[in-house]
């Protein structure tokens, strides 16, 4: 079976760099308890991992609230002002993992907000950056997750706004949000905060998704841009697979298969994409 393995496939640099954070302060601990203010990635192979070396997750302010001792380590997503403040007062070690593009994000909207711009996140509701980045707005603060809710917003902000993307968010998707806005809305800062790394995945990914019989998506189903991969690759190969691990690989693949392309979320281990790439090369 021939085999197109996409080159940007697996950990990213800001996902890389807060796993190895976590890693580096088991290796250090002094049995003080480590804990991650939310999933330290969306992978839940890797959380198990680091459950099993002692880390424990915080899943809200509460149980943050209730911590006395030890590290906290804040996840690649971020988190909001708030956390921070709660952290800050509170007699911890801080360790912040928030991948430094999602700062970059944190700062505009702190900075744009207070110069009195209402934020516009264009991002999914509920994810936790999206919740972080709200939580860095000083003022009116809103989210767009669809053309719908682009339309509705535009046409009741119609100045003054700054439109911010959460860094995982679908590019051409952006484009169009993006369109809607600035047919209505005039005076606004556009920043576009899609993070290269993601931009490059998922221009990789729709062209060999092109190219290939079948496609096979690489991530975890919590994973916000594993999730926009699979998007992106259906569309350009209805025999786009997703799997978590190698347990979902189905077992029979089209019998005209010859060209098999692979990709992975930015949150998914080596060790997963390599035991996929593996069995696909030897089994099919
Ligand atoms: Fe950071 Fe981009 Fe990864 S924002 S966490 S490098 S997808």
């Amino acid at each position: 079976m021939n085999i197109i393995m996409a080159k940007n496939a697996g950990f990213c640099f800001g996902v890389r760099r807060a796993v190895d954070t976590v890693y580096e302060q088991i290796k250090k601990n002094d049995g003080s308890p480590i804990y991650t203010y939310g999933l330290i990635i969306h992978n839940m192979e890797v959380v198990k991992d680091l459950k099993e070396k002692g880390v424990i997750v915080l899943d809200n302010e509460d149980e943050l609230r209730a911590v006395t001792k030890g590290t906290v380590i804040i996840r690649a997503h971020g988190a909001a002002k708030k956390i921070h403040r709660i952290l800050a007062s509170q007699n911890l070690k801080v360790i912040d993992a928030t991948c430094p593009y999602v700062r970059r994000i944190h700062q505009i909207v702190e900075k744009e907000s207070r110069d009195g711009k209402r934020i516009i996140i264009i991002g999914n509701n509920g994810h936790p950056e999206v919740e972080g980045i709200t939580g860095w707005a000083e003022g009116e603060v809103f989210v767009a997750e669809s053309e719908a809710d682009a339309v509705i917003l535009a046409e009741k902000i119609k100045e003054n706004a700054c439109i911010v993307s959460q860094t995982t968010f679908n590019y051409n998707k952006l484009k169009k949000l993006v369109d809607i806005f600035t047919e209505k809305c005039y005076n606004g800062t556009i920043v576009n905060t899609i993070c290269n790394a993601t931009e490059e995945r998922q221009v990789e990914t729709g062209l060999i998704a092109k190219e290939v019989d079948v496609m096979i998506v690489i991530g975890d189903i919590h994973s916000s841009n594993t999730a926009k991969l699979v998007e992106i690759s259906r569309k350009e190969c209805a025999n786009t697979y997703f799997v978590q691990t190698l347990k979902d690989l189905p077992l029979a693949l089209p019998e005209t298969t010859t060209l098999i392309g692979i990709t992975a979320g930015a949150s998914t281990p080596n060790n997963i994409i390599e035991e996929i790439q593996k069995y696909v090369r030897t089994n099919f």
